[in-house]
C-alpha cells in the first residue's frame, strides 16, 4: 500500500525512520519481529540470515542469554543513577576492563550514549586538551572525504559522506577534508591496498595551508565503513600517525565499527600497529543490546585537562544524562567477558580468509567493480544502473525477501557477518548476494 493511501491512523505513518526511504518503507515495509542467534524472523516468521550483524553491533548474534541475564540483574539492582558527580560501580569496572584491552596508555574512558555522541566528545576533549596548554589555536579539524563519524554536528562536519551533509547547511567552521582512499590502483585487492599511502600526506599540506599551530585533531575511521568498507592502503595509517606526531595533532580513530574484534583483534589499532590519541568505540561493546558509546583518551590528555581546573571544579563541562548507565555497562561487561572466555577474536581469524577469499570471487562478475574487505567486513560494489545507489537499494530490498539482511552503500553490497556465524552460513549469504546480483 502506498504512504499516500494508508489511513491517518494507520500505525505504521507515525514513525518517521532514520536513515530510510520512508515512503518506499511504506509500501513494501521490511518488519522484523524476532531475532535468535545469526537469524532474525520477518512478520510472517520467515528466517533471514543477519549479514550485517544489525548494523555492525551484533557480532556475537542474537539474544546471548548471559548479556540478557547480566541486563536484567542490573535493572533489578539498580536501573539508573545521575552520572554526573556520582558513580555507579559497573561504570569503573567497565573503564578499567576497557583499559586492559586498548592499547597501552589508552587508558581512560569517558562513556556516552552511542557513537554520534563519542564522536563529539572526543572532538570536545581534543579542544579543551590544546586551550589548556596555552595551544588555544589549534581549533580546526581534519577529517576525511567519504568518512562516516555519527550525524551529530561535530560528527557530519568532520564526516564526508554527501548526503549526510548537504541538507544542514555549513557545520562546523574551520574543518579540512583529506582525500579518500579508495583508489583504482587497488580495485579488487583484498586487505589493505598497495598503492595510496602518499594520500596521508594531504595532512601535511593541509598542515602546509593553514598551520599546524591551528589544527586540533585530525579523525579517522581505520576501515572506513559506512561508506563501503574502504581499507587503508599499506603503511597509510602509520604515515598518518607520523605527520599528526610531528605537529602536534591528535590523531583520534574512530573504531566505532572496528572496535571489539572486527579486525580479528580487539581493536584496529592493533591490527595496524598504529596506536591513536584517542579512540572513540561503540555498538559491538553492549552487542548492540543496549545503546552506549565511549571514547579512550590517552591518559597524559586526561590528565592534563584535570590539573588545569582548579580543584574541586567540574574539569570537562561534557556529559549525557545517560552517559555510562549501569544497564549499557553490566551490558558490556558481559560482553568483553564472553570476548574474553570465548577467544572470539580468534573466530573472527579463523573466518576472515574463507570469507574474503568468497567476497574477492565476485571480480570478473558482470556488474561488479570493485571488491573490497578486511577481518569480517567486505563489498562487493556493482557499476550504478540508472540513478547511482539505485541498484544497491534494489539489491537489499531483494535480499529481504530472499531472506538476508545486508547493508548497502550507494551501489557496494556490504556485508559483516557476526562473528558467531559459521563457514556455512557465511557461504549462504554470499550465494544469496550472487544470484541477486545477477538478477539486478
Ligand atoms: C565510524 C562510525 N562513527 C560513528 C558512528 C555513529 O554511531 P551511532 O549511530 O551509534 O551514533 C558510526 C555508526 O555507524 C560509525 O560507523
Amino acid at each position: 500500500m502506498s504512504a499516500a493511501s494508508r489511513p491517518s491512523n494507520d500505525p505504521l505513518v507515525h514513525q518517521w525512520m532514520p536513515f530510510t526511504a520512508n515512503r518506499q518503507f511504506l509500501e513494501q515495509p521490511r518488519l522484523i519481529a524476532r531475532a535468535e542467534g545469526v537469524y532474525y524472523y520477518n512478520t510472517r516468521g520467515e528466517k533471514l540470515l543477519d549479514g550485517s550483524s544489525g548494523l555492525y553491533c551484533i557480532p556475537l548474534g542474537h539474544g546471548r542469554r548471559e548479556i540478557r541475564e547480566a541486563i536484567t540483574k542490573q535493572l533489578e539492582e539498580l536501573d539508573y543513577a545521575p552520572p554526573f558527580q556520582y558513580g555507579v560501580p559497573a561504570a569503573f569496572r567497565l573503564a578499567h576492563e576497557m583499559a586492559e584491552m586498548l592499547p597501552a596508555g589508552l587508558n581512560r574512558i569517558m562513556f556516552a550514549g552511542g557513537g554520534s555522541e563519542a564522536v563529539e566528545t572526543a572532538m570536545k576533549v581534543a579542544l579543551q586538551y590544546h586551550r589548556v596548554r596555552g595551544e588555544g589555536s589549534r581549533l580546526r579539524f581534519i577529517g576525511r572525504e567519504r568518512g562516516y563519524h555519527g550525524v551529530n554536528f561535530g560528527g557530519w562536519s568532520v564526516g564526508g559522506m554527501v548526503n549526510n551533509r548537504k541538507a544542514f547547511g555549513v557545520g562546523l567552521p574551520g574543518v579540512a577534508h583529506m582525500r579518500h582512499t579508495h583508489i583504482k590502483e587497488n580495485f579488487f585487492e583484498m586487505g589493505e591496498g598497495t598503492h595510496g599511502a602518499d594520500l596521508a600526506d594531504d595532512l601535511e599540506r593541509l598542515v602546509n595551508l593553514h598551520g599546524a599551530d591551528t589544527i586540533a585533531a585530525c579523525i579517522v575511521e581505520p576501515i572506513a565503513g559506512s561508506t563501503g568498507i574502504l581499507v587503508p592502503p599499506k603503511g597509510y595509517l602509520k604515515r598518518l600517525r607520523e605527520i599528526c606526531t610531528k605537529h602536534g595533532i591528535l590523531l583520534i580513530f574512530d573504531e566505532v565499527i572496528t572496535g571489539f574484534g572486527r579486525t580479528g583483534e580487539a581493536f584496529a589499532a592493533h591490527t595496524f600497529d598504529v596506536v591513536p590519541d584517542l579512540m572513540t568505540m561503540a555498538k559491538a561493546v553492549t552487542n548492540g543490546t543496549i545503546p552506549m558509546g565511549a571514547v579512550a583518551v590517552r591518559e597524559d590528555i586526561q590528565q592534563t585537562i584535570l590539573d588545569a581546573a582548579p580543584e574541586d571544579n567540574v574539569e570537562f563541562y561534557h556529559g549525557y544524562t545517560y552517559s555510562a548507565h549501569p544497564v549499557a555497562c553490566a551490558a558490556a561487561l558481559a560482553c568483553l567477558k564472553i570476548y574474553r572466555e570465548e577467544d572470539t577474536f580468534a573466530q573472527v581469524r579463523a573466518l576472515t580468509p574463507a570469507f574474503l577469499e568468497q567476497v574477492g570471487a565476485f571480480k570478473g562478475m558482470d556488474g561488479v567493480v570493485d571488491t573490497r574487505g578486511f577481518g569480517l567486513l567486505g563489498a562487493i560494489e556493482m557499476a550504478p544502473a540508472g540513478k547511482p545507489g539505485a541498484r544497491g537499494f534494489n539489491l537489499l530490498r531483494k535480499a529481504f525477501e530472499s531472506g538476508l539482511v545486508l547493508r548497502a552503500a550507494g551501489d557496494s553490497i556490504v556485508l559483516a557477518p557476526p562473528f558467531a556465524c559459521t563457514a556455512d552460513e557465511i557461504t549462504q549469504m554470499i550465494e544469496i548476494v550472487r544470484k541477486l546480483i545477477k538478477e539486478t
